[in-house]
This record gives structure tokens, sequence and C-alpha cells, in this order.
């Protein structure tokens, strides 16, 4: 009798650790938080790939070194709160979307949407997908939720439409920041620059003394795009800049030409081998000392703080793109209800976690970005997140064309093409007629 009662009791408790187990990588399993597969940058392969019948199936491009711990935070709290709903974080890998906007491209026309997607504020949402008649408005949603005075009234224009908004806004990222490795500079006596004079003296000397003055990886081009619309920022102000973008000003002046040609001269100081290299493997030029600046959004803070295990201020130091202080590039990462999904209620949730200031805290210390809330925490955020909320408060605000704000994507991949040829040909008419014939082909 007492061995029977031994094995059922042994039964019930194996029966019961069987229970757990099915529960543990059901919904609250760490399973759906894994990073999306690497596609190895072939957006074709990856395309179709969808997430389960009815799971909230999350489209980025965060995948991978420096990427994603952010969007993972966001997941976790998200299953936490709602363990019933399960998640299927469908990134695609390539800074900056290079992949990751074609495969969903050939979803949308598709029609097989994902649940939710990350998108730029500004042209990329409307033109791209508002424009469509891809996206639900979010009106009732922001109302409901009590969201119309927690973001900035600039990033609530970005992501509206005719009177209608269509994506809520979970950070916001800073385009014109040079990042620089302190001892590099310091070994040389060098301060960082603040203008192009500064800059071109200061890479002279690092030049002389064997260091790469200014880490480049361009093998996705976005990332030289990116200087360039810094120089033309410098070089136009906030105000001129704009107004390349609105069609007041064509490329086709005096100062565009100027600051193509600075662009042409910083191209003198970047490391050979450029071409192969993407934003991540170039950062890693600074952290380790060969090369001593980036330019690069400030992802690269999340990248070199919870990848690299680098300190701000400690290792790395930050100031504005030359001749740029006072103004910030503004690139915003926001995500909508894309028309036809078929879990609209769960997407909702999702939003609403990532509106709130708890999900925006936990993506944002990670992600290098600042909130895109009014009402965060910033005692959570270091030195560098506090720097930059207080910058942009203070600055004239201005749109990434590189990061989908200022142009429609259309548009910018025939500037990305543009400055591509520009970084081998150096022939700066010709940068600035294909900038100008691209614009009017798109008007
Ligand atoms: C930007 C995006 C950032 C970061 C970066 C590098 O377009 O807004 O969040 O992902 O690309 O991939």
């Amino acid at each position: 009798m007492k061995k029977l009662f031994g094995l059922l009791w042994a039964l019930a408790l194996l029966l019961l650790i069987a229970a757990c187990g099915a529960d543990e990588s059901g919904s609250e399993g760490e399973d759906s938080v894994e990073p999306a597969e690497e596609t190895g940058g072939d957006a074709e392969q990856a395309a179709g790939e969808g997430g389960g019948e009815g799971d909230l199936e999350i489209f980025s491009w965060w995948t991978g070194a420096g990427e994603e711990d952010g969007l993972n935070a966001l997941i976790e709290r998200f299953e936490e709160e709602h363990p019933d709903i399960s998640v299927e974080n469908a990134a695609v890998a390539g800074g900056a979307g290079t992949n990751a906007k074609a495969v969903l491209a050939t979803r949308m026309q598709g029609n097989d949407p994902p649940s939710t997607f990350q998108v730029h504020g500004g042209e990329e949402l409307n033109q791209s997908w508002v424009a469509a008649d891809k996206m639900e408005p979010l009106n009732d949603f922001y109302e409901e939720e009590d969201l119309m005075d927690k973001f900035p009234e600039e990033l609530i224009d970005l992501v509206s439409h005719e009177g209608n908004i269509y994506s809520v806004p979970v950070n916001i990222h800073r385009g014109n920041v040079i990042f620089y490795n302190m001892s590099v500079l310091e070994e040389h006596g060098l301060e960082p620059p603040t203008t192009f004079d500064e800059f071109f003296e200061v890479a002279e000397e690092l030049e002389a003394a064997g260091v790469t003055p200014l880490a480049l990886g361009d093998k996705e081009s976005w990332t030289a795009t990116q200087i360039f619309e810094n120089v033309l920022l410098g070089t136009l102000g906030a105000e001129d800049y704009q107004a390349l973008w609105n069609g007041d000003i064509s490329f086709d002046n005096e100062r565009a030409a100027q600051a193509a040609d600075t662009f042409g001269q910083m191209l003198e100081y970047v490391n050979d081998d450029h071409a192969s290299r993407n934003w991540q493997d170039a950062a890693q030029l600074v952290a380790e000392g060969e090369a001593a600046m980036i330019n690069m959004g400030d992802w690269a803070k999340g990248y070199f703080v919870n990848d690299l295990d680098l300190g701000v201020n400690e290792d790395f130091g930050y100031l504005p793109f030359p001749e740029t202080d006072g103004n910030f590039m503004v690139i915003t990462d926001t995500f909508g209800l894309p028309k036809g999904v078929e879990n609209p209620d769960d997407v909702k949730k999702f939003l609403s976690v990532l509106a709130s200031v708890e999900g925006q805290d936990d993506f944002n210390t990670l992600k290098g970005s600042i909130p895109a809330r009014v009402d965060a925490d910033t005692s959570k955020y270091d030195e560098y997140g506090t720097d930059t909320i207080e910058d942009f408060q203070e600055s004239n605000l201005t749109p990434s064309l590189a990061h989908g704000s200022a142009a429609s994507e259309g548009y910018l991949t025939k500037a990305n093409q543009a400055v591509n040829i520009f970084v081998t040909q150096g022939d700066t008419e010709r940068l600035l007629e294909s900038l100008e014939t691209a614009r009017v082909e798109e008007d």
C-alpha cells in the first residue's frame, strides 16, 4: 500500500512538472523574446517569414549588436503585463532598415502586414504608408490613453497627416553626434573639434600620428548620407537645411556646393576599409582606439555601453557634429497599427506599453535614445541621456534624411546611391545634380 502511494505521488509530481513546463514555454517563456534570426542581409530570404497565426508580430530592424536590448526589454514588460498574448519578434537585420524596409514593402504590398512595425516619423510613415491608405488612425487611442500632451508637439506633427495621428513614437535618437575615444585624443593633446576648421586640424594631427581620424562603415551607404546631412546642417544652418527638403532651396547653390566639398574633404580622413564595414564594425575602431572619432546616431551609445562595456565620459566622449551645436537632428522610431491585421486590440495593448513612461524608460535607457515622452523618469538615464534630454529641449529640431523623416523613401534611395557614388568618385557636381534631379522626379 505504501509502495502504491509512493508511485501515485511520484506520478502526480511528474504531471505537475510537465504542466509547469508547458506554461513556461507558452505565454511567459523566454523563447518569444529571443532575438530574431539574422537574415545575413538577404531581404528576399526573410520576406514572407511571418509570425504564427494570432501572434503579436513586432517587425523592426533591431537585431544583434547594439540594437536589440531595448526591444527585448520592451517585449519582456509587455509579456509580464499580457502573459496571454504571445509575441513574435520578427526583426530583420541591417542598420537603418536596409533590408527590413524591403521586406516590409513586399509584405505590405501583399496585404500581409506585421501586427506592428518600426517606422520613422515624417515622410517614411506618411508617404510610404499613410498616403497608400495602409494605416489606421490612432486619434481615439491617443485620447483613451491620455497621450495628447505627453509627447512634444513636433513629434506628434511628425506622426500626423491631415489631422490624424498614425503612430506612437517610442524614442528620439540624435543623429548629429560625434563620439570619440577619450584616451586617443588625450594622448595626442587634442580637443574634440567643434568647427570644420578644427576638425581638419585635429584630423591632420591624428593622421600624422598614424591614427584614423574618422571611422566610417558604409557597407550600407546610409552612414555616409548621415555624415553629409550633418555637413549640410552645419553649413546651411537649421532653417535653410529644412528649406532644402521643403523645396524652397535647391541643391544648385553655392552653400550646398560648399557642403559637398567639406564632405569630400572629410572623407579623406576615413579608414581605407570603410566599404566593407557596417556601423558597428566602424564604431569598434573607435572603441579599440584605432580610430579617434565617428559620426553616428546615439544608438552607438547603446552599443558602446551595453555591448562593449565602455563608460560614458570615461572611455568615450561626445559632442555635436562640427558647426551643428544648438541643432538636433531628430530620428524617431515609431510603431503604428496597419490596416487589416487580425489582432488590432492586441496591437493597441502593445502600443500602450510602448507609450507608457515605464515602457519608454525600459527601452531608451538601453537603446541610447531619449524618451519621446516629456514626463519620463530622467533619473534613470546616464549623463549622455540627461545631456541629450536637455539639448533636445533647447535646440532647433531638424528632420533626418538618412533616417526617413526629411524626404520620401524613394528620394532617400536615390540620395543614398548618389552619396555612394560620390564616396568613390568625389565628383561634387554630379552629387548635387543627382540630388536635385531625384527631388524633381519624386515631386
Ligand atoms: C535608425 C533607427 C535607429 C537605429 C539605427 C541603426 O534608422 O532609427 O533606431 O536602429 O537606424 O540601425
